[in-house]
């Protein structure tokens, strides 16, 4: 089989060939106790660029950049799981280790919650995972649909000497997160009631749980920590559309019961974690730099045939730091640091003005493989900034679809313009349209990263699967501009682009599969599109190198 590369990436996590499906689970092993390796195991055919005989596939790394493929951690083999080894997560238990928790797949296509342990804990690649016989941990009750009852998150440990899980679930039409807890990390006895369930918003997907900080803006919070200044964040991947939603609440403990903030929508039209191409996501805790982490996957946005015919499909984001926004209503995310070793050759504009229509180029840096960061500046004209009616019943996406970059505004649009040809045969634009909410008299920010224009390739046919996939992927911005900036931050790599918006207020990710734009023929902008000059206050740019070890050392 031949794996083309013209659109693989050059630094994010791939493997060499074949489908990558995200629910990925990692943990940070201990460095004194396990040598400080950082673990990913994810879902992955070892047969082809389609989703199918997913086994839980393993890399290491000491730095989130760098990897290393190991053999395979789990693989159907048992009556617990013999028809899949889905997702999952890893705890690590005091006195025992790490304990993965993982949904099987039995013969009747029922899922059940089993558990696996290393074959030996002191070997620091965690390299051979045993699957005990008293499995399963947990099997669907009769009042549970047991076709809809997977990926247990990581466990806490609680004061009152219990483990708790989540495992995602759903019921007719409700979305459902079950709550288990066990002392012994082997006998599980159900909740009384879901920890959080929604009505119409069908199968929950890898949910995530977690705690924040309401005090430390700074650093992330390990799953069992306790303490008055927390909120919780519970994540969901809905299924029938394939994006997430997470909701800032409350979680009582003896209740079991989280409350989503009276303030935050829960359900369809709910924060999410990336407005773009995203899905099956985890967050875990990294003890080394007391930070949490999330990763997501970006699945491809060409047809099957593609990926079958390219040999590979779906990437790993760059892992992300997450943190409670000091608003205490949303989360913010940024790349971690780890990433900005990869920079180098770098170019700096400071001060220019960019007036309506303009367009500069970034020079002396590869465009095709980059990390840029502009901070602009529009606190002269935000009274020109066109109106905002309340009553706009469009959600972002379809705003950004009728105001594409193209569509002149008052303060914007403006941004980056990525992977282009010089004449915009091609391109993919990262850009904010400011509008002023007349209801409030106050600016609303909208971000956008518009793949329509970004590819010349030809559908395969009028159906909707032999079409490409190039949505106008937005979300609005929370932030008022009083001191009259924005920034926008994209990491660039082929055939992914991932933006920050204000700092990581807004993320957005676009897979896109330039045809000319492609390697040393694409180009980057800066632009404006508004009637309004804007400022570029700074922008730094950097070429971004390929790891050493990328899993190139071959698919085991
Ligand atoms: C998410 C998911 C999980 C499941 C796994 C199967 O995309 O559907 O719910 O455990 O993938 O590969």
């Amino acid at each position: 089989e031949s794996v083309n590369h013209l659109h693989r990436t050059a630094f994010h996590f791939q493997p060499p060939k074949h489908w990558i499906n995200g629910t990925l689970i990692s943990l940070f092993v201990r460095p004194v106790y396990y040598k400080g390796f950082y673990h990913l195991f994810y879902q992955y055919n070892t047969k082809g660029a389609v989703w199918g005989n997913i086994v839980w596939a393993h890399s290491v790394s000491k730095d989130l950049v760098n990897w290393e493929a190991l053999e395979h951690a789990l693989y159907p083999s048992k009556w617990f799981d013999i028809k899949g080894t889905w997702s999952g997560s890893i705890t690590i238990v005091p006195g025992k280790g790490p304990i993965i928790l993982y949904t099987g797949v039995n013969q009747n296509e029922t899922q059940i919650q089993n558990y696996a342990i290393p074959k030996d804990p002191s070997d620091p690649y965690l390299r051979k995972w045993i699957k005990p016989d008293d499995n399963p941990l947990v099997m669907p009750d009769y009042t549970m649909n047991g076709s809809a009852f997977r990926d247990p998150t990581t466990a806490w440990f609680s004061k009152d000497g219990h483990w708790r899980t989540v495992v995602g679930s759903k019921r007719k039409h409700r979305g459902i997160a079950y709550i288990y807890r066990s002392r012994d990390f082997k006998h599980w006895v159900k909740g009384k009631h879901p920890v959080h369930s929604k009505e119409s918003t069908g199968m929950w997907e890898c949910p995530d749980f977690f705690p924040v900080s309401t005090t430390d803006f700074q650093n992330g919070l390990d799953l069992d920590y306790t303490g008055s200044n927390t909120k919780h964040v519970l994540k969901v991947s809905l299924d029938i559309t394939r994006f997430e939603y997470y909701t800032v609440g409350k979680y009582d403990p003896k209740k079991e019961k989280y409350v989503p903030n009276g303030d935050t929508p829960d359900g369809w039209d709910g924060l999410r974690f990336d407005y773009g191409n995203f899905y099956a996501s985890k967050t875990f805790f990294d003890y080394k730099k007391n930070r949490r982490i999330l990763w997501g996957w970006a699945n491809e946005s060409d047809t099957v045939e593609d990926d079958i015919s390219k040999g590979w499909a779906g990437l790993q984001v760059i892992p992300r730091t997450v943190l409670l926004d000091a608003n205490k209503k949303q989360l913010v995310f940024w790349p971690i640091e780890e990433i900005e070793s990869l920079r180098s050759n770098y170019v700096r504009m400071n001060n220019k003005n960019i007036k309506t229509g303009q367009r500069l180029e970034v020079k002396g840096i590869t465009p095709a493989q980059a990390d840029v960061e502009v901070t602009f500046n529009v606190g002269q004209c935000l009274d020109k900034a066109e109106e905002f009616d309340p009553s706009y019943t469009f959600k972002p996406l379809d705003l950004c679809k009728i105001k594409g970059s193209n569509v002149t505004g008052g303060v914007g649009p403006f941004g980056l313009i990525t992977l282009a040809t010089p004449d915009l045969e091609e391109y993919t634009p990262v850009f904010f349209r400011v509008f002023k909410d007349t209801s409030t008299d106050k600016p609303k920010v909208l971000m956008c990263s518009d793949a329509r224009p970004s590819s010349l390739k030809q559908d395969r046919g009028p159906l909707k699967q032999d079409r490409m996939y190039k949505p106008s992927f937005a979300g609005f911005v929370d932030v008022d501009l009083s001191d009259g900036r924005i920034s926008l931050r994209s990491l660039i790599d082929h055939s992914v682009v991932e933006s920050f918006g204000a700092l990581g207020k807004t993320v957005i990710t676009s897979r896109v599969y330039p045809v000319k734009a492609v390697k040393g023929n694409a180009h980057l902008y800066v632009f404006n599109n508004g009637t309004q000059t804007v400022n570029i206050e700074s922008l730094d740019a950097w070429s971004m190198e390929k790891p050493l070890q990328m899993m190139n050392n071959g698919a085991l």
